[in-house]
């Protein structure tokens, strides 16, 4: 494929592009579609565009929402998106990505409860009752990316020849009895969950944190490892655990890793002989078990963000220069969502990979859902560049381009320096200085080994 940056200002330019390296994207130029409500069980979602799960590390050192996050919530629920996917929120102390990160337990819930609410007031006060957006909160343990005390202390469900190599030699490896009693944690902040008036609750399943990492440990022995089912059996105690511990009011739902782009056995969702190519044979029968148990709504992302970011996050600027471009990577994902959707027609499959795309991106997931690649649209970091961006799509049926994300990844680049993350570019008065300390190094707290690979 074409390396060179290619200016991507026209729907006909898209075209032209997918042609010329025959690939192919769905496109509407009519995008009514996003206008459309989607029912989830007894709840509804009002329109087809999702903002994803985005940490702004800017939470109280406690785990509760603080001034910034606020600020972000406020933003996202003026934005017109009809789903808002909060965060990645732990479930327990060790398993925090950082010492900012959201907590949730007995003593910080009452502080997500204002938050739900206010988000939910703040929708309805600028588009109505019916408009409300559905929430979702992120359950999280993080797994070999734990950092509590802005330090490393990873826990690995299984060792990985291409991921240990960016740990500290003293991980440690959680046993079964610990994952059993992790699985209640998961049904402790649940429980907790529903009493702060959110819709569902996410057992986070993506980008290599523990769940992630546990879908592809075939070399773990012990009944978390190895099979399927073993594989699979914490994700699956889990929601079986919620279901019976919470009922139908509190929905549970999954943001899951299709394809992580690791070689087998190390990688989920991945050809054996060749990790470049998804193999969704194990992602299809897993999301298969979850629709039998009721789930109606899943989030598709791929990769790890701090291996191989330029997979699940296709970026113009970022940490190393893949040997493919972001236009294939955001085909890729897009493929794999659209193999998820027709083997569960019935489930809302929700759409990573469309940020990339800018101005364009509206006319992609209408046409995505018009062709059945899934049924809403999720878009992350154009939502801390222009928080405005759905209501722009639901009402004029475009976007401006000139507040569109950029796709730089400074909002990631602050993350990895012990920063709080937002849009350097287009938010600048906030995040601009943010992003001017940490790489001068005066915030820096402990930065991440980024894997600068592939
Ligand atoms: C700053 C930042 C924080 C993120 N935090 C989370 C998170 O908490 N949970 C999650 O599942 N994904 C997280 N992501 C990934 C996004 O949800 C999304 O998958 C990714 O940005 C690709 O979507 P996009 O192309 O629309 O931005 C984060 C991404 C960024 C840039």
């Amino acid at each position: 494929m074409d390396k060179k940056i290619v200016k991507l200002d026209s729907i006909e330019r898209l075209k032209e592009e997918l042609v010329k390296n025959n690939l192919y994207l769905p496109i509407s130029e009519d995008i009514k579609v996003l206008r459309n409500p989607v029912n989830i069980g007894d709840k509804t979602i009002p329109n087809r565009i999702g903002i994803h799960p985005m940490e702004g590390c800017d939470g109280t050192k406690d785990g509760k929402p603080d001034e910034l996050t606020i600020r972000r919530y406020d933003r996202f629920a003026k934005s017109g998106a009809g789903l808002l996917w909060l965060e990645a929120t732990a479930v327990v102390n060790e398993g925090r990505a950082n010492s900012r990160q959201l907590f949730i337990n007995e003593d910080t819930k009452e502080d997500f409860k204002k938050l739900v609410t206010r988000i939910k007031q703040t929708a309805k006060d600028n588009y109505g009752e019916e408009n409300i957006p559905y929430t979702v909160m992120q359950l999280t343990h993080s797994g070999r990316y734990s950092k509590p005390k802005d330090k490393p202390e990873p826990i690995i469900a299984a060792e990985n020849e291409y991921l240990d190599p960016f740990l500290p030699k003293d991980y440690k490896t959680i046993t079964d009895g610990e994952l059993e009693a992790l699985e209640d944690s998961y049904v402790k902040a649940a429980i907790l969950a529903k009493e702060t008036g959110i819709d569902a609750v996410d057992i986070k399943s993506c980008h290599r944190y523990l769940n992630s990492e546990l879908l592809s440990a075939h070399l773990r022995s012990g009944k978390y490892g190895g099979s399927f089912e073993n594989r699979t059996r914490f994700l699956i105690h889990i929601v079986d655990k919620i279901k019976s511990a919470v009922g139908e009011e509190l929905d549970v739902t999954l943001r899951m890793n299709a394809y992580d782009a690791i070689p087998y056995p190390y990688g989920f969702g991945v050809d054996k002989q060749d990790f470049r190519k998804p193999d969704l044979y194990e992602p299809v029968r897993l999301i298969k078990m979850l629709r039998d148990r009721g789930i109606k709504l899943i989030n598709i992302s791929c990769g790890n963000p701090y291996y191989n970011p330029h997979i699940g996050r296709p970026y113009d600027l970022g940490p190393y220069n893949p040997l493919t471009t972001p236009l294939f990577n955001t085909v890729l994902m897009l493929n794999v969502v659209k193999t998820l959707q027709e083997s569960v027609p019935e489930v809302a499959i929700v759409a990573t990979g469309l940020s990339w795309l800018k101005d364009l991106s509206p006319y992609v997931a209408a046409g995505g859902i018009k062709e059945g690649w899934f049924k809403i649209a999720g878009f992350g970091r154009q939502a801390f560049a222009y928080p405005e961006f759905a209501k722009d799509i639901l009402e004029t049926g475009r976007l401006e381009r000139s507040k569109c994300c950029i796709c730089c990844s400074k909002c990631t680049e602050i993350m990895r320096t012990g920063g709080k993350a937002g849009c350097v570019i287009k938010d600048s008065e906030i995040y601009l200085p943010i992003y001017k300390q940490g790489i001068t190094g005066e915030v820096n707290l402990n930065s991440d080994r980024i894997a600068e690979h592939i």
